[in-house]
């Protein structure tokens, strides 16, 4: 099937792909000049792993092209995906913003002045309720002529993992509303369906939905682990002992119960004050929600206290490393990330601060801090008076920490991901904070105390 995918971000990027890897005839657009040129000559605009050699594969088989000409691809396409951004909207203070559709909208313009014959439109993007009817107007005013439908397609890709989660999903949600339209999202979807991947089919309300509360339900499991992090380290339990002490439960599930210093990323922020909004537009609170977005919230202002407490309350003139920039290992997403929070708090105590990042520091530099970017682990640690771990790369697991102690001044550790061997970094010598337990040779020495 001829298919068109307007933007070529994290989501649109991957969703091409990975369609044209399924057989597909797919063109990828986007508005930007420089990101097709990089395409065209196999340069990948994200770090995703797999991607590249991916879009290399479906390029060279003719089944995977990279255009800025919407017209012609649309015109050419019997299913055309939008999946441009809708970052938050910018809100007065207090307030949970909605989801900005003002790319939906143009993106839906300029599809209608674009299409030929019958044309289906899939929402890949995470939008609001009753955007699915939104673009259909969009589509129906601006071209009378027109003859289509809208489908709510929601996207379920982790940064990351985001090929294997599009080609071995949990499920595939399609909301839509006419028989037209089930036949030709049945045809897209049909080498995934023939492997058995489950396909649920439901109205485009209700698709919308589900790909907010699945965040919103996600979150609500980091927020709950994050507290009894807190409550494990108040009373001397073990988070992780308590994780698999829940998760083994099959009604729990052990996933997304890694206690760590709170969710960040392009979604799971904006998708919770996203869900809040709408609920609040349409009168059924959700509560449990904003409880979410609020504990998250404090988690980054907690951790920062407890950076701060372990180097004794002052940092002003430490050297302070933070390894790790992006919001989780494995990607150069650094949006809603935790080091925005505490790389300025950390400067504005009076730290002076080297950061060092596998794919993260080009986007960081964005930022435009005072500080320093190393060149590895070893470069970014050498003379610190405390190194805090913000993201769970390999890199840093894998590290040597024993021979990289004597490059420290004050052998501290902050890890906030418990990347790092809790016994080993005691053993090692090192001033070792991790988050909710203590390691065992701490506990083992409080039993004795006791
Ligand atoms: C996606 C989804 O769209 C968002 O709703 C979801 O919640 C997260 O993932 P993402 O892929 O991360 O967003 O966005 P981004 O990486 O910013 O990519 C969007 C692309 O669309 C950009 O390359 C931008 O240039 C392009 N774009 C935007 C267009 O081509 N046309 C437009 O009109 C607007
Ligand atoms: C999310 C959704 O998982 C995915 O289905 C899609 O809707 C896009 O949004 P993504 O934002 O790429 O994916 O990352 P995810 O793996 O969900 O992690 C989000 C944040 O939660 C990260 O900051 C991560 O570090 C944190 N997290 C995740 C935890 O702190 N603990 C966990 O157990 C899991």
């Amino acid at each position: 099937m001829k298919i068109a995918v307007i933007g070529a971000g994290y989501v649109g990027l991957v969703t091409g792909a990975c369609l044209a890897d399924s057989g597909h005839d797919v063109i990828c657009v986007d508005k930007i000049p420089e990101k097709i040129e990089k395409l065209n000559a196999g340069i990948m605009p994200i770090y995703e792993e797999g991607l590249e050699e991916l879009v290399s594969r479906n390029t060279k088989a003719g089944r995977l092209q990279f255009t800025t000409d919407l017209d012609q691809a649309v015109s050419a396409a019997q299913a055309v995906f939008i999946g441009v951004g809708t970052p938050p909207l910018e809100t007065k203070d207090g307030d949970y913003a909605a989801a900005d559709l003002k790319y939906v909208r143009s993106a839906a313009e300029e599809i209608a002045n674009a299409m030929q014959d019958y044309t289906v439109v899939i929402n890949k993007s995470t939008v609001p309720v009753g955007t699915a009817q939104m673009v259909a107007e969009i589509i129906q005013s601006t071209n009378s002529q027109a003859q289509f439908s809208v489908v709510s397609n929601p996207e379920f890709l982790r940064e990351g993992q985001a090929i294997n989660d599009f080609m071995k999903p949990d499920r595939i949600v399609v909301g839509l509303s006419d028989d037209k339209a089930k036949a030709v999202m049945q045809q897209v979807y049909k080498p995934l369906i023939d492997r058995g991947v489950t396909y649920l089919e439901t109205t485009p309300e209700t698709s919308e939905l589900i790909k907010y509360a699945a965040n919103a339900f996600l979150a609500t499991k980091i927020g709950f682990i994050n507290e009894m992090a807190n409550l494990c380290e108040a009373v001397g339990a073990n988070v992780e002992e308590l994780s698999k002490g829940i998760g083994t439960d099959n009604r729990i599930g052990q996933a997304f119960l890694k206690a760590g210093p709170g969710f960040g990323g392009s979604c799971f922020p904006k998708d919770t004050e996203a869900l809040i909004h709408i609920a609040n537009e349409y009168d059924a609170p959700v509560s449990i929600v904003k409880s979410v977005v609020v504990s998250n919230m404090n988690r980054r202002m907690e951790m920062l206290h407890k950076i701060i407490s372990v180097c004794k309350g002052n940092v002003n003139g430490k050297n302070i490393a933070v390894l790790g920039l992006t919001f989780k290992a494995n990607t150069d997403d650094v949006r809603e990330s935790i080091s925005q929070t505490i790389v300025p708090e950390l400067l504005k105590a009076g730290a002076q601060v080297r950061v060092y990042d596998p794919q993260g520091m080009e986007e960081f530099k964005h930022m435009n801090l005072d500080i320093e970017y190393a060149s590895s682990v070893e470069d970014c640690i050498t003379k610190a008076d405390a190194v805090i771990i913000l993201t769970e790369w390999k890199e840093f697991q894998q590290a040597n920490w024993k021979s990289l102690k004597d490059k420290m001044t004050l052998p501290v550790v902050i890890d906030l991901r418990n990347l790092l061997d809790a016994n080993q970094m005691t053993e090692s010598g090192f001033d070792y904070h991790c988050i909710g337990k203590l390691s065992d040779s701490a506990s083992d020495l409080l039993r004795k105390m006791a």
